[in-house]
């Protein structure tokens, strides 16, 4: 039987931090499903459009070889929906969410992964704007 692992993120400014926790997580199954947050939802969530655009970064994590498909994360409330829909038996989620998700223990195994020291988005914007 096929194991489905799914994660979730915006994945913008695509950096090592993101490629790593792809390959772990799709080293926990036989499949990979991306959910990548759409513009708008970064929007509400973080007061500021991302650099590229849903489709662009849709583009991009669709390409990575460890990737077998992705989608769009329209609402943070929907999580539950999509695990369902796209036959999930891992969440796999950075450790900076770690017991958020523990609600979806009764669909799927849900397994927090340590993040990439010393990267991320936020401090790769700031480093190149100079506001670092
Ligand atoms: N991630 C990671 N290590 C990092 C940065 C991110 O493992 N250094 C993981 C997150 O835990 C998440 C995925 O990559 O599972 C997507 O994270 P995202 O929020 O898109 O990236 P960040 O770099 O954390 O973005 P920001 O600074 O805007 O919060």
């Amino acid at each position: 039987m096929t194991r489905t692992v799914i994660t979730f993120g915006t994945f913008d400014v695509f950096h090592v931090g993101h490629l790593r926790v792809i390959q772990r997580a799709a080293a926990l199954g036989d499949r990979l499903v991306v959910g990548v947050s759409a513009d708008a939802l970064n929007e509400r969530k973080k007061g500021r459009a991302p650099v590229f655009t849903q489709d662009e970064r849709l583009e991009i994590v669709a390409a990575l070889k460890p990737v077998d498909a992705v989608f769009l994360e329209e609402s943070l409330e929907q999580k539950r929906e999509y695990i369902v829909r796209h036959e999930a038996d891992v969440l796999v989620m950075g450790d900076d969410w770690a017991g958020k998700f523990d609600e979806f223990e009764d669909v799927c195994e849900v397994v927090y992964l340590s993040r990439t020291p010393a990267i991320s988005t936020t401090a790769l914007i700031e480093k190149i704007s100079g506001t670092a």
